[in-house]
């Protein structure tokens, strides 16, 4: 009964959480997704993504390393379009692209969105190179495994202090991105990982 109840109210909670066009369109990216096989964020880390932005109103500014269609990137902007923010989205992929501009025009989320067709470390190095740099207010990670140090290294000037870095996939590909969890244990950087989903996990890191 006590399953059933708890049931009962994260279906209430959900359907009441985004507006139809939107949850129509998560729908329609998942099922894109599991028929193509393509690595979308789970929809705990997706609802856990907007729920961040959703009770923090500071987070106006938002970059996200790794859009492919766009699935993460509509959780977090349809709560940063209703403060007018913004969220800026690194994919290097141009078939990925072209869905990605596809399903945030569909949502008329395009003024809410900057999407950033470059690879994320060439990106990257050019914002550390300029003397006024962006200041993020949330920084979410789901781009190479193996790069997430580079990632992290080249971030981390562009993150506001007391903000928050997310990486997704933690767990599961730990052995990927060895190099980031031995530099955070060297540099005696503190985080924290969530067990998101029964296999795998996100990483959250304050500056
Ligand atoms: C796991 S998928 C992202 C899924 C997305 N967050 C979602 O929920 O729909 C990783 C994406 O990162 C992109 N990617 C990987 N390395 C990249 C890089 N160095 N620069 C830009 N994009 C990259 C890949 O092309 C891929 O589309």
């Amino acid at each position: 009964m006590k399953i059933i109840v708890e049931f009962v109210i994260i279906v209430y909670i959900k359907n009441r959480m985004f507006d139809k066009n939107i949850q129509n369109k998560i729908s329609e990216i998942r099922k894109f997704g599991k028929e193509n096989n393509i690595p979308n964020v789970t929809e705990n880390v997706g609802l856990f993504l907007n729920f961040i932005i959703k009770n923090n109103k500071n987070i106006k500014n938002v970059l996200e390393i790794g859009s492919c269609n766009g699935l993460s990137s509509i959780y977090m902007i349809s709560e940063l379009s209703k403060r007018n923010g913004k969220l800026n989205t690194i994919e290097y992929v141009p078939h990925s692209i072209l869905r990605l501009k596809k399903n945030i025009n569909s949502l008329n989320f395009d003024k809410y969105t900057n999407i950033i067709s470059s690879d994320a470390i060439l990106y990257l190095n050019k914002l550390n190179k300029k003397i006024i740099k962006p200041k993020y207010d949330l920084i979410f990670i789901d781009a190479m495994k193996k790069q997430y140090l580079d990632y992290y290294l080249n971030i981390i000037n562009l993150i506001k202090k007391g903000s928050v870095i997310i990486f997704d996939d933690v767990i599961k590909y730990k052995y990927k991105m060895q190099n980031l969890y031995d530099y955070l244990e060297k540099e005696n950087i503190k985080y924290t990982i969530i067990n998101i989903d029964f296999d795998d996990g996100i990483m959250i890191l304050k500056k």
